[in-house]
Formats: C-alpha cells, structure tokens, sequence
C-alpha cells in the first residue's frame, strides 16, 4: 500500500470511493479535481490517497480553515473503502495529517465522523458533541411552490452579479452554526473556490433578487442524476417571509425538469429554521455524523 499525495487525475477514483462511502453525499468527479488542484495558499492543503495495486483505496485530507478569523482552525477528512478497512490506512493517513497540520501552525482540528468511525476518531483524541444530519428527497412529489411575493423577481445565477451573490453568500454564512465562524471569505477566493467551481450549477441555482440584492438563493451542485444543495441563505433584513423556501422550491423543480432524481443536503443539528424548511420539502434524514474537534500539541 503507498500513500502520497493526490493529483487531478486521481478525481474520478477518489469520486467513486468516496460514493460508496457516503452514498448520501454528491460531489462529482469535476468536483473533486477542483478541490485537489485549486487551493488558497494560506490554507497549505494537503489531499492524499491510499493506493494498493494501483487502486485508489481511501482518501485523506487537511488544510487550514483559511474562511475564518480564529487562528490556527484546521479541518481534515478520512474515508477508506470498506472492503480495506480495519487494516491501518486511516490511522496511517490520519498521522500524517496530524503532522502537517502541526507544521503548517494548525492548533484546532475539525473533522465530521460517520458513527462507524466514532470510535477511530476518539482513539485519536477527537471529542465533541455537534450533529450533522443528512437528508434526502426524491424529486417527485415536491410541495405545491410558494407564491412569489411583491417585489421579489426570481433569477438563476447564470443571471447574477457575482459580487451581488458574494455579498448574500458571506452575510448569510456568518449566521450558520459552525464552531469556527465564517467571517472571513475574500472575493477572489470565493470567486475562484465557489462560483468558478464545476461543481456550482448556475443554470439551476436561484436568487430571489430585491432590485440589486440578492435577498435569499440557494446554490445547486450536482453529480450525474443527483444534486446536493451546497448553501440556502437569506439575508436578515428578509427572513421569516418564505423566501428560502421558495427559493429551495424553485431549484428543485428545475433539477427535476433537467433530470435529476434526488437531492441531498446537511443540516446541523442547531439550525432549527433549515430543517423545518427541508422537512416541508419532503426530505428525510439518512444519516448523521458527528462534529468533531482535537487540540494539537505543537
Ligand atoms: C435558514 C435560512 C436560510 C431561512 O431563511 P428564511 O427565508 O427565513 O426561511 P423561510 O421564511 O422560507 O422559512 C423558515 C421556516 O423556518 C421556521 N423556523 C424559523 N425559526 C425556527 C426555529 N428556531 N426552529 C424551527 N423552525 C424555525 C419558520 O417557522 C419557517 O417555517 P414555516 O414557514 O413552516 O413556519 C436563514 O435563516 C439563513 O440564511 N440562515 C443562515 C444561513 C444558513 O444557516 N443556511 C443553511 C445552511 S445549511
């Protein structure tokens, strides 16, 4: 088994593994070569991956959380087929995580577990107790769309300023529960890391635009038949008045006419007015994870 570090052309590999693993997550393979070759230098990333016999077994990752003003906030991801686990590649992957996180200056370490691998990650000395719940929907039986109200006029992004939706993206961002707050996203990176990523669909992804402002959106990505709701936000000026909802209404509905099956999305377990919208929207939970955290000795 040789671990070493991730290229672009290992993304269709890494995609595939990564869809056993999480069948209830949807990233495309686009997706995927975006993450590992387009990186902000302050985040000094870091994607490997497990390969035996030339097969691409498992995926590791970890870089500094570059989206926020606390220092020294890290992240890193872990997932090995399950046909090659219990055989050391996870702890193998996770140590040299650890490592470079040290080196790059990480303090803090986030990382979401699925419950098979709460035990793994409290050996490592992971605690915590934040939830990440999972939900799907088939895109059938949708319910009836929401009015549009007065003033409101709705756009797909392909027809939005990007600076309009940067601004709504990053004030909305600040308000979603997260143990590190998101408070501080450049345009240029999010412009390079979010809107120019394969992995937005702008065709799909709807504004409901007050004049100039984006008062509410909802961003789709998708990955062949199935779509993953990448962020839903309103500005606080215009929550509470069905904007996220039908906003969410409306991306679903062109998903479904461009044919796309299903959608799935995450929530964490404070944000009660996301899961009321979702639960409205017919989605139902398929897993949770758990938000996890680890102090590094440096
Ligand atoms: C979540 C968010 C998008 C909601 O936007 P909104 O336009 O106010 O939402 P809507 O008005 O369409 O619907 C809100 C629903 O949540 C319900 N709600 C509001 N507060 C709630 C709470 N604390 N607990 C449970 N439900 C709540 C409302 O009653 C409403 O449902 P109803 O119409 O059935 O009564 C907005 O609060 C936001 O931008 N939050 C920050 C970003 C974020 O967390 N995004 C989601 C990331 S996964």
């Amino acid at each position: 088994m040789v671990v070493r570090q991730a290229v672009g052309d290992d993304a269709e590999a890494v995609a595939a593994v990564r869809r056993v693993v999480y069948p209830y997550k949807a990233m495309s393979a686009a997706a995927t070569r975006h993450i590992i070759t387009v990186q902000s230098p302050g985040q000094r990333y870091l994607p490997l991956v497990a390969e035996r016999d030339g097969e691409i077994i498992a995926w590791g990752s970890a870089g500094l959380t570059v989206w926020t003003s606390e220092p020294g906030e890290s992240e890193l991801t872990v997932f090995v087929h399950p046909d090659h686990r219990k055989q050391g590649i996870g702890s193998q992957l996770a140590e040299r995580l650890h490592q470079h996180l040290t080196e790059v200056g990480a303090v803090r370490v986030r990382s979401f577990v699925h419950p098979d691998g709460l035990e793994f990650a409290r050996n490592l000395g992971y605690d915590g107790t934040r939830q990440m719940h999972f939900a799907g929907v088939e895109l059938t039986s949708l319910p009836e769309q929401p009015e549009t109200p007065d003033g409101i006029e709705l756009r797909s992004f392909d027809e939005v300023d990007p600076r309009a939706a940067y601004t709504a993206d990053t004030i909305t961002a600040l308000d979603e529960p997260t143990d590190a707050p998101m408070d501080s996203i450049e345009y240029d990176r999010w412009l390079e890391e979010i809107w120019n990523s394969p992995s937005m669909d702008k065709s799909l992804s709807v504004a409901a635009m007050a004049g100039d402002e984006v008062a509410a959106f909802t961003i789709v990505e998708t990955d062949g038949d199935r779509m993953w709701s990448g962020m839903t936000g309103t500005i606080p000026a215009y929550r509470g008045r069905g904007l996220a909802k039908l906003v969410k209404s409306v991306a679903l509905r062109r998903a479904a006419a461009s044919g796309i099956t299903s959608a799935y999305t995450s929530n964490d377990d404070a944000n009660g007015p996301m899961l009321a919208i979702n639960n409205w929207l017919g989605y139902r939970r398929v897993q949770t994870e758990l938000g996890l955290l680890r102090m590094l000795d440096n």
